[in-house]
């Protein structure tokens, strides 16, 4: 792995993912949520301090270490424990079912394998639990698509991986959850990293 994409890259995308318009698809996405949980693409636990009081433990997984690093402060001031868990969303080292909810933020988008994480997470979430997901994604307009199209292979350079072209809703549906809630719109910014989904599925 070169320079860039260990240093510099996890510190521009942190700061690319922390801007305050974000944090109400952020508290959103962690409305409710209680229990045990499993939050892949942790990044720099920028949702920590959203979760609800409801939450007993959180197992985090992140491959990079300059995100763990700059996690540490939030999870030093967490109010429940947080887990490192492991290093990949795709293959977990956690029992079936063992989860309450499942926690992704803008990182299907850069998982290498997002349909293996989807099915990942179904197998460690229980019964009855649920999957809570905010992702940016393949935009409904095909001007703004075609532009998608043409950017991603420069942002996947770019950023660690990210594609700009991804459907979270059809990787979440071809993985077996079923979604009972779907919020999608533009949100302020350049429309082709713009287009966002909120999910929770079952
Ligand atoms: C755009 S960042 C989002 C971070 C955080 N979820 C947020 O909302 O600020 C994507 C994250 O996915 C992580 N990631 C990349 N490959 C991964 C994998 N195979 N398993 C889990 N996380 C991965 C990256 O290291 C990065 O922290």
């Amino acid at each position: 792995m070169g320079f860039y994409r260990r240093h510099v890259a996890p510190r521009v995308i942190d700061t690319v993912c922390s801007p305050a318009a974000l944090s109400a698809w952020r508290g959103r996405c962690v409305e409710e949520v209680h229990g045990r949980v499993i939050e892949i693409g942790f990044g720099a636990g920028r949702n920590l301090p959203l979760y609800p009081d409801g939450v007993t433990e959180l197992t985090a997984i992140e491959p990079s270490s300059v995100m763990r690093q700059r996690a540490q402060n939030r999870i030093d001031a967490a109010s429940f424990p947080v887990l490192w868990g492991g290093l990949d969303g795709q293959q977990l080292d956690v029992p079936d079912d063992a989860f309450d909810y499942a926690v992704v933020t803008f990182s299907l988008c850069t998982i290498p394998d997002p349909d293996l994480a989807a099915r990942e997470l179904r197998r460690v979430v229980r019964d009855g639990g649920e999957l809570r997901l905010v992702e940016h994604g393949r935009a409904p307009d095909e001007n703004v698509a075609r532009w998608q199209h043409r950017l991603d292979p420069i942002e996947r350079r770019l950023a660690d991986g990210c594609h700009l072209t991804r459907d979270p809703v059809a990787i979440v549906t071809n993985a077996g959850w079923n979604i009972t809630n779907t919020f999608q719109r533009y949100t302020p910014g350049p429309k082709p990293w713009t287009y966002f989904t909120s999910l929770r599925a079952r």
